[in-house]
């Protein structure tokens, strides 16, 4: 068993009217809890590592942990580089045994996104890696870069099938409504996707695997939680699950995750920190911090991506 790309898994996501999970990694704990939960559901999933993952863990350790959990659980797992920043990073990922990158050319005008995201996908194409692209400009805070509401934009539906085919990329990410961090909506304000632009998109690009950013519902419970016990989320606002769920049945067949889970251990850490002030042992809040995202990503599949019982 080794890691897997994501073109198998989209396939039978599209046709099958569900997505994929895509989990941010950034230690052992969040490694084994986002596995094992789709080892018990039966599902494949993609393990991404963002820039501040990468500084934080190294990719070496993240890469070793990515393998020894398809040894551990035997399922289908794919190891993607979130948000390439240029072809340097997605070039080591593909020598060092990645099996997906995304480069992120979404600020860069539309000319030098398609030379730099084509540079990449010839790369990647000749050593059997997978590559995602980036039309439209989330907002929020992604890599330790914040993007202004005012600074972001809607993909363009006259732009992706000519992206699509001068790069060749696999999948595409587009920008919909949703965005980076905990606060994607203003507070009193209701959440709006635009479906109308995915619903375009997918007439014009039949069949093609969409991909979501900016996914996290950034859960009600978990918030108020966390501020209880001297957080700062207050007007903390994610995207409504049966918005994602919708957008899973459309062509949507990757749905990033990564604030939910940081919610789901915080908040864990300090429940059980909170309750028994005396553990000085780390694995005592460890395994409840991995615990806590295991039951997350449970409830992400059966509730959101729908991906049980697909491999
Ligand atoms: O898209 C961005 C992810 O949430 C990763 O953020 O670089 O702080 O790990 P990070
Ligand atoms: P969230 O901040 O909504 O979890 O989005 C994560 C993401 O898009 C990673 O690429
Ligand atoms: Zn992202």
């Amino acid at each position: 068993m080794a890691l897997v790309t994501t073109k198998e898994m989209f396939r039978k996501a599209y046709e099958g009217g569900y997505a994929i999970g895509a989990f941010n990694i950034n230690n052992m704990e969040i490694i084994q809890a986002i596995t094992e939960a789709a080892a018990e559901r039966k599902t494949p999933v993609v393990l991404q590592v963002s820039a501040g993952a990468r500084k934080y863990a190294k990719p070496v350790y993240l890469r070793a942990l990515a393998n020894a959990a398809v040894e551990d659980t035997g399922i289908d797992l794919a190891l993607h580089l979130d948000h390439g920043a240029d072809f340097e990073i997605c070039k080591s990922c593909i020598d060092s045994g990645f099996t997906s990158v995304m480069i992120d050319g979404s600020h860069h005008p539309f000319e030098e996104n398609v030379a730099l995201t084509k540079k990449v996908v010839e790369y990647a194409h000749d050593k059997g890696v997978v590559v995602e692209g980036e039309l439209g400009r989330l907002a929020g805070v992604e890599d330790e870069v914040k993007v202004k509401a005012e600074d972001s934009s809607y993909t363009r539906p006259e732009e992706v099938e000519e992206f699509v085919s001068r790069t060749g990329v696999d999948s595409l990410a587009i920008a919909i409504g949703t965005s980076h961090g905990a606060y994607k909506f203003k507070p009193g304000t209701e959440p709006k996707l635009r479906f109308d632009i995915l619903e375009r998109i997918m007439e014009i690009l039949p069949g093609f695997p969409i991909v979501l950013h900016g996914a996290s519902s950034v859960i009600p419970e978990l918030v108020d939680e966390i501020n209880e016990c001297g957080g700062k989320l207050d007007g903390a606002l994610g995207v409504p699950e049966d918005m994602l769920r919708h957008a899973a049945k459309l062509a949507v067949c990757k749905i990033n995750i990564d604030s939910d889970i940081r919610l789901a251990m915080t908040a864990g850490i300090r429940r059980v920190l909170k309750a028994s002030p005396e553990i000085f042992d780390p694995r005592g809040y460890l395994s409840v911090a991995r615990e806590e995202v295991k039951k997350m990503v449970l409830h992400k599949i059966d509730c959101v991506l729908g991906s049980a019982n697909s491999l």
